[in-house]
């Protein structure tokens, strides 16, 4: 039973990195940035709304994103890898998931940018790269430091592979 939290900039390696906690303990992922962008593709004005602020790398609000969140948690069960939420000291107002270890993927700005220029997602534009790290980083202290009694901070300049050793050695 573990609740784990992957915290990061943009570019970090979150996502690659959930998918193989998941498989790896065969525990269901949350990833909140996955969800928005399934959403981003539906008619209507929720979708309108998610794709404007997405492909701008603009927050979705924080409301919008604690009652998805609330959903997927609750079903979610004992054990999840969670990454994107919380990004807002609101966002942790609103409603606080529980986490047993807590993650920092550590990445100098450049290094985050150069991988996700090489992905070439929809909103990895310049503009919305750089628009992602200021809102993300705005709040990040006050999360890291939210969590700090569980929190461990890697170095994610290393090799997909040992990221996830360093990973794995310290989750609780
Ligand atoms: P989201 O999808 O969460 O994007 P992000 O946080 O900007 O993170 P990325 O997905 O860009 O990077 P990542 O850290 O997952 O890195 P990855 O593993 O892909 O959010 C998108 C948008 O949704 C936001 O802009 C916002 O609009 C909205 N949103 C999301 N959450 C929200 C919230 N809570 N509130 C409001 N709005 C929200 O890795 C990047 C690349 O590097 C990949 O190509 C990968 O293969 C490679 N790579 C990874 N690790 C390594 C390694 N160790 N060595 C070499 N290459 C590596």
């Amino acid at each position: 039973m573990s609740k784990i939290l992957i915290l990061g900039l943009p570019g970090s390696g979150k996502s690659t990195q959930i998918e193989k906690i998941s498989e790896h303990l065969k525990i269901p992922s949350i990833q909140m940035g996955a969800i928005l962008r399934k959403i981003a593709q539906e008619e209507g004005e929720l979708g309108d709304k998610v794709r404007l602020m997405m492909a701008e790398g603009k927050l979705v609000d924080d409301e919008t994103v604690a009652d998805i969140i609330k959903i997927e948690c609750t079903s979610s069960g004992d054990s999840y890898v969670l990454e994107g939420y919380p990004r807002t000291k609101k966002q942790i107002d609103l409603f606080e998931p529980d986490f047993d270890s807590v993650f920092y993927l550590d990445i100098p700005m450049e290094k985050a940018r150069e991988r996700m220029v090489e992905r070439g997602r929809k909103d990895d534009t310049e503009e919305a790269i750089q628009k992602r790290f200021e809102v993300q980083m705005k709040d990040m202290d006050y999360i890291k430091n939210h969590y700090q009694d569980r929190l461990t901070v890697i170095d994610s300049t290393k090799s997909i592979a040992e990221v996830f050793a360093r990973i794995l050695e310290n989750i609780k």
